[in-house]
């Protein structure tokens, strides 16, 4: 009997693979990481082949460490950065162009196209998401408007789109030789073609995008046997049984199966998800409409979710940007150095403002600077902005839903930093807690693998999994989280509108 279900967790900044054994906790990992392409200002892109490459490498680093082969892997589950945009040809199996990553702001020109008819909430009674360039959509429209010959291919039916997830699955269950080309319903809800009542490609929006239906996967439930491995890899014959977005992934890791259940993932930017269970329910916050999962044939589960572009990739700017700190935790001991901001704000509307705002002319700002400020002054500013855009969106979900959230579960990279997660407390006024295995997103994915094929018999055997490691708990006074509030709500209205005709 196979003891273990492996992840493959398809990041923005690196490729995972981790095995997990049946109470949920990690036997062992593989990672790798991969370049950041930023041809131009606003644009970032990754190599689709050297994710694959590295897709590959990382299931055998995870499988020697642990000294397993296949036979001790009962399923794969893949999770994966959203939005993120692969075109690849059909007949030769490679990219056309480099995947157009989900902070990419290039089709600002294509989205505001789209909205001069019907404004940027045109689609979202259907999707559930405004029109910004963070979704796939319009990344697929930019290759087939850009890349010299696509557009002919496309209509010829001979290209293929996915997010990463569908690429992995493609090569992993064999590519040109009979890869399966699906997607599930939470990669699906990020494109904004799929409409959240039917699960189905919508062909009004595809058609007012000018995108061919032939070039997208099959939207399956988050939770099934899509293909099986082929025999070129070190997987072969194990069956892949999970997809979820990374997101919904991590939410599912944390066992926020139901509705009024949230986290908050601290990684490259952050995401806070809220399960509504299986209504639908329109945000008047700011707040994106999503699915949260959907196993086999069960009723899907949506959620609200509020997106923050930049939140550790701050800290990584600060670090190879700027080279103010050589490695991201430094950041926590060049912060320690002050006692406070110094008056110091930044806002770090890198790729515009996400959630609440959805601003795409906003660029970033540090403002409340005198000579007084130093390094530390803005080591621990740009900590605090992470806290600050989590308590607006909190703020957001708790007026959507009408019952505030009493505790807030984390994961995520910069949750290993205390300095954050108690400023996170503080402003928050809620307690923060940290599970055992923070790992969410990996094990999202092995949970739904592995209930697909038994080897997880329900939701409550995953509920008793979840163990609390930490918790931080609120110490800040109300005036002066309230007086912090204010000057930080200050501090966003200066990003606005900095993008005009003179700046793109
Ligand atoms: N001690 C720390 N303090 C502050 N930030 C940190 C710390 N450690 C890591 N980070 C930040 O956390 C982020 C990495 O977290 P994580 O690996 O969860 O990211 P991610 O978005 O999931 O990336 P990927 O998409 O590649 O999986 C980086 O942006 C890094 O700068
Ligand atoms: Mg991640």
């Amino acid at each position: 009997m196979a003891q273990y279900v492996i992840a493959i967790d398809q990041g923005t900044t690196s490729s995972r693979a981790i095995i997990f054994d049946k109470a949920g906790s990690i036997v062992s990992t593989g990672q790798l990481e991969h370049a950041q392409i930023f041809p131009q200002a606003g644009w970032v892109e990754h190599d689709p082949m050297e994710i694959w490459n590295n897709t590959r490498e990382v299931i055998g680093q995870a499988l020697s460490k642990a000294n397993l082969t296949r036979h001790d892997i009962a399923a794969v589950g893949i999770t994966n950065q959203r939005e993120t945009a692969v075109v690849w040809d059909r007949t030769t199996g490679l990219p056309v162009y480099n995947a157009i990553v989900w902070q990419d702001t290039r089709t600002q020109p294509i989205v505001d196209r789209l909205a001069a008819d019907g404004g940027v909430e045109r689609f979202k009674a259907q999707v559930g998401l405004p029109l910004a360039t963070y979704f796939s959509g319009t990344k697929i429209v930019w290759i087939l408007e850009n890349v010299e010959g696509a557009r002919a291919k496309a209509d010829a039916g001979q290209l293929m789109f996915g997010t990463t997830d569908s690429w992995v699955l493609w090569n992993l269950t064999g590519g040109l030789e009979g890869g399966v080309h699906a997607t599930d319903v939470t990669n699906a809800s990020r494109t904004m073609f799929m409409d959240l009542e039917t699960l189905q490609w919508d062909d009004d929006i595809l058609a007012a995008f000018d995108v061919p239906k032939s070039m997208l996967p099959e939207i399956r439930s988050s939770s099934e046997v899509y293909g099986i491995v082929n025999e070129h890899s070190l997987l072969r014959e194990v069956p892949i049984a999970g997809i979820l977005g990374d997101q919904q992934a991590a939410t599912f890791g944390q066992a926020a199966f139901d509705q009024g259940e949230a986290k908050n993932t601290y990684g490259t930017g952050n995401f806070l998800i809220f399960n509504t269970g299986t209504e639908i329910v329109h945000s008047k916050n700011g707040l994106l409409t999503t699915l949260g999962y959907k196993l086999g044939t069960d009723a899907p589960h949506y959620a609200l979710e509020g997106s923050i572009a930049v939140t550790g990739a701050l800290v990584q700017w600060l670090r190879d940007n700027l080279g103010m700190i050589s490695s991201s935790e430094e950041i926590e001991t060049l912060a320690k150095t002050v006692d406070d901001n110094g008056g110091a704000y930044f806002v770090p509307a890198f790729s515009g403002l996400f959630a609440p705002y959805w601003r795409s002319d906003a660029r970033g700002a540090l403002v409340g600077l005198t000579r007084f400020v130093n390094k530390g002054h803005i080591a621990r500013a740009a900590l605090e902005a992470t806290a600050f855009q989590t308590r607006e969106v909190l703020d957001a979900v708790n007026a959507d839903s009408g019952v505030p959230l009493t505790e807030i579960k984390v994961d995520g990279g910069m949750i290993a930093n205390n300095t954050l997660m108690q400023f996170q407390a503080d402003i928050l006024g809620v307690p923060v807690v940290r599970p055992v295995v923070a790992e969410t997103t990996a094990l999202g994915a092995a949970y739904a693998a592995g209930l697909a094929v038994g080897f997880w018999g329900s939701l409550d055997e995953l509920r008793a999994n979840w163990q609390e490691d930490s918790r931080w708990t609120p110490q800040m006074s109300e005036e002066e989280k309230n007086r912090q509030l204010r000057n930080w709500k200050k501090a966003v209205t200066k990003t606005f509108g900095w993008v005009d005709e003179d700046v793109v």
